[in-house]
């Protein structure tokens, strides 16, 4: 609990992003398992998660951290062809919100999305991060302005700010959506 919450408070950048990753990552597997038991529904909620986590942390990222990295390095192909990934996957999105469970290749535009999002956020670990690390980017100022961002997005977009950092969903007396779906599944 306590190591939860020295986590959650971090305010780096990197740290931040790589939370997110993880995060959208687990609800990936998620949605492939239900989808596999037929519980469709349920996928669908998990699909719907999965598009909000990834457009507020797109947007994150296009409109703080991207700028950031692409100022203080030479590799502008790479901030480049990020973008361009930003875009195809937002295209996905677009198309997967568009949807019901019922249309045809629904399950598949999730999962083609997850591998997408696979590639490109090992891109990032690999090649962005490493990069924008021996930059010295100030990654605290970065990622403060990262919260907060990430906190108007959430207001905007009608969602519970339910997480300040990772995923805190130990709060007393509340219920976040991940632990009502835990319920329903059990
Ligand atoms: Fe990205
Ligand atoms: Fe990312």
């Amino acid at each position: 609990m306590a190591t939860r919450r020295a986590a959650s408070s971090s305010t780096d950048a990197i740290a931040i992003l790589k939370a997110d990753h993880e995060k959208v990552k687990k609800l990936f597997k998620d949605f492939e398992r239900l989808h596999e038991n037929e519980s469709e529904d349920e996928a669908a909620e998990v699909a719907k998660q999965i598009c909000n986590e990834l457009t507020i942390h797109a947007t994150v990222e296009e409109e703080i951290f991207y700028p950031a990295v692409r100022r203080a390095i030479e590799d502008q192909d790479m901030l480049d062809e990020a973008e361009v990934e930003h875009a195809t996957a937002k295209d996905l999105i677009a198309q997967i919100e568009s949807m019901t469970p019922a249309d045809d290749k629904y399950a598949a535009k999730v999962i083609v999305l997850g591998e997408y999002i696979n590639h490109h956020v090992e891109e990032e670990h690999e090649e962005m991060f490493p990069k924008a690390k021996k930059a010295k980017l100030d990654m605290n100022a970065l990622g403060e302005k990262m919260l907060a961002r990430k906190k108007d997005l959430k207001a905007e977009m009608g969602l519970e700010t339910e997480e300040e950092g990772s995923n805190s969903k130990s709060a007393p007396g509340r219920k976040g959506p991940a632990s009502r779906r835990a319920g329903a599944r059990a």
